[in-house]
């Protein structure tokens, strides 16, 4: 599992500490899907995934926040991202989790760890810190 590290350290610290509970939340899930007592899944499945979507909107709300307090002239395309995200978790279609657990788990832990990944490195890095000295 993919845990937080300096490496995806946006230099702000507030995003960086939401990040780390996201990668938190990940975590959960993959203690998940590893546990071979755990049988019936569906219901921690479904209490992860709502906790997920839950801290991902708040967390995109207070990155866009920041993004308009120091006028980042690249929010509107950010926030395209995170609402493109966020349809994408609300889309998940719960139907499917019964027939296979661990494979739905898998995939959907596979989709949301590689997307918060990139993101992080490839977006959320671009981010000024206005606060940073120069
Ligand atoms: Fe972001």
């Amino acid at each position: 599992m993919n845990s937080w590290s300096e490496k995806y350290s946006t230099n702000v610290e507030l995003i960086d500490t939401q990040h780390k509970k996201l990668f938190e939340i990940l975590d959960q899930c993959y203690e998940l899907l590893l546990n071979p007592i755990c049988l019936d899944k569906y219901d921690k499945i479904l209490h992860i995934l709502d906790e997920l979507k839950e801290y991902t909107s708040y967390h995109f709300k207070c990155e866009e926040e920041y993004q308009l307090s120091i006028g980042y002239t690249k929010f509107l395309s950010h926030k395209v991202m995170h609402d493109e995200f966020i349809k994408r978790l609300n889309d998940v279609n719960l139907s499917e989790i019964d027939n296979d657990q661990d494979k739905y788990l898998n995939s959907l832990l596979d989709f949301v760890q590689k997307w918060i990944v990139e993101h992080i490195l490839y977006v959320d890095k671009e981010i000024p810190n206005n606060t940073k000295k120069s």
